[in-house]
């Protein structure tokens, strides 16, 4: 078990375009995984994606039903994940686990057709639909180094993103 540090806005390496991974069941591919899934359940969160470790590859995990139902794990591995198309409009509130302690409501696509390709590097595409919808769009926009306070109207998100970088350079001083 590998629970590593999940990096915190403004931190420069969540802004970083993901590459593509080429090979999805080499060993460092793998053991990223385990580490994404460790971290996530540890953290606790229902999604993490490989840019909020300070690793700059399209892969993400997501486990949108543990919290809801005890001792039932139903992790997903997303590789190479490539939105096909976008429809209709949701709103959730929404959090991040680098971006602790902040929950806003977020618009985004209400159904989404995606096609990525799982840890033994099979090719998929299926049709997602609310909650998962949003959660995916959530850790894919990781990986294009985008974070949901950046979808926020621009006076708040100014306001907001001034206050977490005060936070943390409060929290820097005093560790
Ligand atoms: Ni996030």
């Amino acid at each position: 078990m590998a629970v590593r540090e999940i990096l915190t806005y403004p931190d420069p390496r969540l802004r970083e375009r993901a590459e593509p991974v080429a090979d999805p069941a080499a060993p460092e591919v793998q053991q990223l995984i385990q580490d994404l899934a460790d971290t996530m359940y540890d953290a606790p969160g229902v999604g993490l994606a490989a840019t909020q470790l300070g690793v700059p590859l399209r892969v993400a995990v997501t486990d949108t039903r543990w919290r809801d139902e005890e001792g039932v794990r139903d992790l997903h591995v997303w590789i190479n994940p490539e939105i096909l198309s976008r429809e209709g409009e949701t709103e959730f509130e929404e959090g991040c686990l680098s971006v602790p302690g902040v929950f806003e409501h977020v618009k985004r696509a209400a159904r989404i057709t995606l096609r990525w390709q799982d840890a033994e590097g099979a090719v998929h595409t299926a049709d997602f639909e609310d909650f998962q919808a949003v959660a995916l769009q959530h850790e894919f926009d990781h990986l294009d180094g985008r974070l949901f306070i950046d979808l926020l109207p621009p006076v708040k998100q100014k306001l907001l993103k001034k206050r977490l970088r005060k936070q943390k350079r409060r929290r820097e001083a005093g560790a």
